[in-house]
C-alpha cells in the first residue's frame, strides 16, 4: 500500500515524541512492504513564527492532499498573552475543523505492568479499558457570538456552546459502531440537569441508539462522570460525550493510564470519494515546554496514534496490532520516561523508540 502522510510537528517536545513515531511508521512500512511518503508542515507557535499564523494556508492544502496527517503538539508560553488569532492552539482547532474531522477517538487503557504508575489503588485502575468519544468540531469550542466585550461601566466576555441535530447524530453513530466491535456499550456524557444542549444531546442519542440494538446505553452527568471515571472505570467501555467535556475527562483518564504521555488519539471525520477516513493523528498530551529539547518525552502517545492512522485511515489491522502489542511489549520491560516513575534509570524518548521498533 501508498501511504502519504503529512506530518505536523509542531511546538515544545512535540517534534521529538513525532520523529519516534515517525520512525515506528517507517519500521512498519519496511516490514510489511507498504511504500510511505511523508511531507512536513507548519501547525502552532512554529508556524506564527515563520508564516506570521498558527494554520498557514499551505498546511491546509497539504492536509487535504494526504491520506493522514500525524500531528506533534502545540503551543509556546511566548504566546500565552497573545490575541486568540495569534494563539499556537488557534492552528489545532483550525485544522481539526477545516478537515471536518467531528470524532476524537480516545483510548483510555490501564497496562498491567504499569498499575504503579498511576497514583490510584492498583486495585482500582486494573482492567481500565475505555474509548472516550470526544465530539470535536463543535460546541463552545467553535459557538458565536465570542469574544471579551466592553458593556458600558462592564467589561463582558462571552462564549457560545451550540449543537445541531445532525452534529450529535454523526458522532453518536461512530461512538455505536466502535461498540459494536467491543463491549457494546455507550455511555453519554451531558449535563442535562442544566444545559438545554444537553438536553438536545441526550434526546438525539436516544434517538440513534435505536439502529443499535445489540449496543446497550447509558446516561451519566458530566459531574458524577469525573468522579465514577475514578471510582469505578472499568463500568465505562465508550464514553460519548461533547467537545469540551471530553477535552476534560480525557485529561483525567490519563491518570487511569499512568501518563498523559500514554494516550494516543486519532480524529475521524467523512469517507473520502476512495472509501478512506480523513484522519488527524495526535497524541492527547500538550507541547510540555519545560521539558522540551531534553528527550525525555514519552513517545508512546505519539506512536500509538501511528498505529491508529493505520488502523483507520488505511484498514491496516495486522500492521496497528503490532504496534500496540510493541508498546505493551515495551511496557513490560520497564524500558520507559520518567513520567511513568520506573523503578531504575528512566529511559530516553529516543530509547523507547529503538525498544518499539526492535519489538516490533
Ligand atoms: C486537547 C488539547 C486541545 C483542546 C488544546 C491544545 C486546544 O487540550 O487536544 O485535548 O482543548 O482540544
Ligand atoms: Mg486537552
Amino acid at each position: 500500500m501508498h501511504l502519504n502522510v503529512l506530518v505536523l510537528p509542531g511546538d515544545g517536545i512535540g517534534p521529538e515524541v513525532t520523529r519516534e513515531a515517525v520512525r515506528v511508521l517507517q519500521h512498519v512500512a519496511q516490514k510489511w512492504r507498504h511504500q510511505v511518503t511523508l511531507t512536513e508542515g507548519l501547525l502552532g507557535g512554529i508556524a506564527i513564527h515563520q508564516t506570521g499564523t498558527p494554520f498557514p494556508e499551505e498546511t491546509a492544502r497539504l492536509a487535504s492532499k494526504a491520506d493522514a496527517t500525524l500531528m506533534g503538539a502545540v503551543g509556546l508560553p511566548e504566546f500565552d498573552n497573545a490575541p486568540p488569532e495569534k494563539r499556537p492552539e488557534k492552528g489545532l482547532l483550525g485544522i481539526r475543523k477545516a478537515l471536518g474531522v467531528y470524532a476524537n477517538l480516545r483510548p483510555v487503557r490501564a497496562y498491567a505492568s504499569q498499575l504503579d504508575s498511576s497514583p490510584l489503588k492498583n486495585h482500582l485502575v486494573e482492567g481500565t479499558d475505555m474509548i472516550i468519544v470526544r465530539e470535536l468540531t463543535g460546541g463552545i469550542y467553535y459557538g458565536t457570538p465570542r469574544g471579551i466585550f466592553e458593556d458600558g461601566a462592564e467589561t463582558r466576555a462571552v462564549n457560545t456552546m451550540t449543537y445541531t441535530r445532525s452534529e450529535i447524530e454523526r458522532v453518536s453513530r461512530m461512538a455505536f459502531h466502535l461498540a459494536r466491535a467491543r463491549r457494546k456499550k455507550v455511555t453519554s456524557v451531558d449535563k442535562s440537569n442544566v444545559l438545554e444542549n444537553s438536553q438536545l444531546w441526550r434526546r438525539v442519542v436516544i434517538e440513534v441508539a435505536r439502529e443499535f440494538p445489540d449496543v446497550a446505553l447509558d446516561h451519566i452527568l458530566v459531574d458524577n462522570c469525573a468522579m465514577q471515571l475514578i471510582l469505578n472505570p472499568r463500568r465505562f467501555d465508550i464514553v460519548l460525550t461533547e467537545n469540551m467535556f471530553g477535552d476534560i475527562l480525557s485529561d483525567e483518564g490519563a491518570v487511569l493510564a499512568g501518563s498523559i504521555g500514554m494516550l494516543p488519539s486519532a480524529s475521524i471525520g467523512d469517507r473520502r470519494p476512495s472509501g478512506a477516513w480523513v484522519g488527524l493523528y495526535e497524541p492527547v498530551h500538550g507541547s510540555a515546554p519545560d521539558i522540551a529539547g531534553q528527550n525525555k518525552a514519552n513517545p508512546l502517545g505519539a506512536i500509538g496514534s501511528v498505529g491508529a492512522l493505520l488502523e483507520y485511515s488505511f484498514g491496516l489491522k495486522e500492521e496497528a496490532a503490532a504496534v500496540d502489542a510493541a508498546i505493551e511489549a515495551v511496557l513490560r520491560s520497564g524500558k520507559v520516561t520518567a513520567d511513568l516513575r520506573p523503578s531504575g534509570v528512566p529511559a530516553t524518548t529516543g530509547q523507547v523508540g529503538d525498544a518499539v521498533c526492535a519489538a516490533i
